[in-house]
């Protein structure tokens, strides 16, 4: 995991931060309302917490956390294992905010290939990710559990 605590400037009252212990108990909440029986565990997060090959961003408004993106590093492959928005401030923009400057932090290495799973589903998500240029690679059958659903496994070169 990179070092710095904060990594971006205050703008508009947004800013963003690696994800680090004072965030957990926000972050387990947030997920717990979007994902419900298929949330991540607080043991998830934890472990999360030491992961060095971990590139893991929370955004914050007004100080509190709003959204986050885990995702792990591993040479020229990223792979994001979870990605959400508060359902107050879904389809507000603040997505887009946030994976932008991801992205932006994954521009210093070259070629970098980033994939992830979604549900079949998650028309949302799955707009979301064409939006940035994913395009879905295969479909993994009954990749999900809580409620059973396959995945589009999507990919993007930066
Ligand atoms: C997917 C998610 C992270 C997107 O963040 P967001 O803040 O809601 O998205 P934004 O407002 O930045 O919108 C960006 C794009 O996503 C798509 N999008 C957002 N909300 C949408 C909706 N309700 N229906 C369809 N597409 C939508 C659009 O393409 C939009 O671009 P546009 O505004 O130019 O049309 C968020 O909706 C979320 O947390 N969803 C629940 C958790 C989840 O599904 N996570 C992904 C698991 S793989």
């Amino acid at each position: 995991m990179l070092v710095m605590e904060k990594v971006g400037m205050m703008l508009n009252n947004i800013s963003f931060e690696y994800f680090q212990k004072k965030h957990l108990d926000s972050v387990y909440n947030l997920e717990i309302d979007i994902f419900k029986l298929d949330a991540w565990s607080k043991s998830a997060f934890i472990s999360e917490l030491d992961n060095k090959f971990s590139l893991n961003l929370v955004l914050l408004k007004d100080s509190i956390v709003i959204g986050y993106i885990f995702s792990s590093l591993v040479i020229d492959q990223c792979y994001i294992s979870n990605f959400a928005i508060s359902k107050t401030f879904q389809s507000k923009g603040f997505g887009k905010i946030l994976f932008k400057y991801f992205i932006n932090i994954l521009l210093y290495k070259k070629d970098i290939s980033i994939s992830l799973d979604v549900r079949t589903s998650n028309i949302q998500a799955i707009y979301f990710y064409e939006k940035f240029g994913f395009i879905k690679f295969y479909t993994r059958k009954n990749f999900y559990k809580n409620p059973l659903e396959d995945s589009f496994t999507m990919n993007l070169l930066v």
